[in-house]
């Protein structure tokens, strides 16, 4: 069945840079309403000024409070939630033991715990509004396990969650995407040592993860990896394992966790 996005509800959370923000234009420009959540209300206004259907919503992820009075206001105001961005995201740094723990259970919380309180609070009116989307922007490094172990362990939580939860929720019309992007150039992500070494030229820009998930709004994929080259290196890690450990610790050095 087609999925015309005009005149439908999205959600995008981590919306006010990157990623999020990139997808909330693209959205906005197709004909939604997006209510585009983050923490940084000026940034979400500034964005609410320039694209029409776009509504600024303030909340921060780790709090379920916060969470569920976004789903609240958008079941009051729009009655509507064909489709639920879960975006929000941080980095984290290498972890080598006790000083790194804060840091670790954070990167989880707003990563992984973030996405599972905006499904749980979004569930009902995304049956609703059926047939609907969840997309979930976790990474490359949910398949792979290379680079911050906290924020590998982070993705790989959101790629058993989403897998899971594809499964179980297609019977109320909800299809459920683990969208695993590569190295993107954002300003929580700015990929300055890959940018130092010959692999630059696959450092990517947010609106090519916007234009994926737009892809996914309209095919309900459950899978999509940006660009779809990494793909080989997942299909490497379950074949061909040796050959897989040389490329990912490559990636690892690349992607700076070490420095
Ligand atoms: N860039 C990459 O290479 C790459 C690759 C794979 C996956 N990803 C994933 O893509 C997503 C977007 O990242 P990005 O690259 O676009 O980085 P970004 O520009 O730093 O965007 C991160 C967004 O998350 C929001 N955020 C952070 N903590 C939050 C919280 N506690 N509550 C609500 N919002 C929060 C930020 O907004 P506020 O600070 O205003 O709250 C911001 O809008 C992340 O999940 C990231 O893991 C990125």
């Amino acid at each position: 069945m087609s999925w015309d996005p005009t005149g439908k509800v999205a959600v995008i959370t981590g919306a006010s840079s990157g990623i999020g923000e990139a997808t909330a234009r693209r959205l906005g420009r197709l004909g939604m309403t997006v209510i585009a959540a983050a923490r940084r209300e000026e940034r979400l206004q500034v964005l609410a000024d320039e694209v029409p259907g776009v509504v600024p919503h303030v909340a921060d992820v780790t709090s379920t409070a916060d969470v569920d009075a976004l789903a609240a206001r958008v079941a009051e105001e729009f009655g509507a939630c064909h489709a639920l961005i879960n975006n929000a995201g941080v980095g984290g740094g290498a972890f080598d033991g006790r000083d790194d723990l804060d840091d670790a259970l954070r990167t989880i919380d707003v990563n992984l715990g973030g996405t599972v309180r905006c499904m749980a609070a979004f569930a009902e009116l995304l049956a609703a509004s059926a047939p609907s989307r969840v997309v979930n922007v976790a990474s490359v490094a949910g398949k792979l396990g290379v680079g911050p172990a906290a924020y590998a362990a982070s993705k790989f939580g959101m790629v058993g969650f989403s897998e899971a939860t594809a499964f179980a929720w297609a019977s109320r019309g909800i299809t459920v995407c683990q969208l695993n992007p590569g190295f993107i150039e954002t300003e929580g992500f700015p990929q300055t040592q890959v940018k130092r070494t010959p692999a630059a030229r696959v450092v990517g820009e947010p609106d090519d993860v916007a234009r994926a998930i737009h892809r996914t709004l309209l095919d309900g994929a459950t899978e999509r990896t940006v660009p779809a080259w990494y793909r080989a290196f997942v299909v490497a890690r379950h074949v061909a394992a040796p050959l897989y450990r040389v490329g990912a610790s490559r990636i690892d050095r690349a992607s700076g966790s070490r420095d």
